[in-house]
């Protein structure tokens, strides 16, 4: 099952939130319109001709490495307390992805499968787990009830 939109976990505050500190919004609503591209850039994956899969593959792991280098930069902005776990997954999630990428480059359509398998379970276990965690701890931020 490759998740669409409606699945994104929404890190956007709730519209009847009280008083979040100025740029927090912001950082919630890019953290979700990138969860929201990546999943979609994972669904194009899908349907990509084998010949460009290799491409397709690269361009998408480029884009979730910037990615994360933006909740990296968040999580520093907010001295964000679990930092070292999150970003011990996400160098987890990437060295795999990265490790798979000389297959893919020689046209292992077998592994290309697998890949259009794992992938999306990947993101969403993350993006459910350490990013909502990151979400809360940003909104607790905006209200100014987290603690640094
Ligand atoms: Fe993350």
């Amino acid at each position: 099952m490759v998740p669409t939109s409606e699945r994104v976990v929404s890190l956007v505050p709730c519209a009847g939130s009280k008083g979040p500190a100025q740029g927090i919004p912001a950082l919630l609503a890019a953290m979700d319109a990138e969860h929201r591209e990546v999943l979609e850039s994972v669904a194009a994956l899908a349907v990509v001709p084998p010949t460009r899969f290799a491409s397709a593959y690269a361009a998408l792991v480029a884009q979730i490495e910037a990615g994360f280098r933006e909740e990296e930069e968040m999580m520093d902005q907010i001295g964000y307390g679990e930092i070292r776990a999150h970003r011990r997954d996400h160098a987890e999630l990437l060295a795999l992805l990265h490790r798979l990428r000389p297959y893919l480059d020689d046209g292992n359509a077998p592994l290309a499968d697998i890949v259009m398998g794992m992938i999306p379970a990947m993101l969403v276990r993350h993006m459910a787990g350490m990013d909502q965690a990151l979400a809360l701890a940003l909104r607790m931020q905006g209200t100014g009830s987290g603690k640094r």
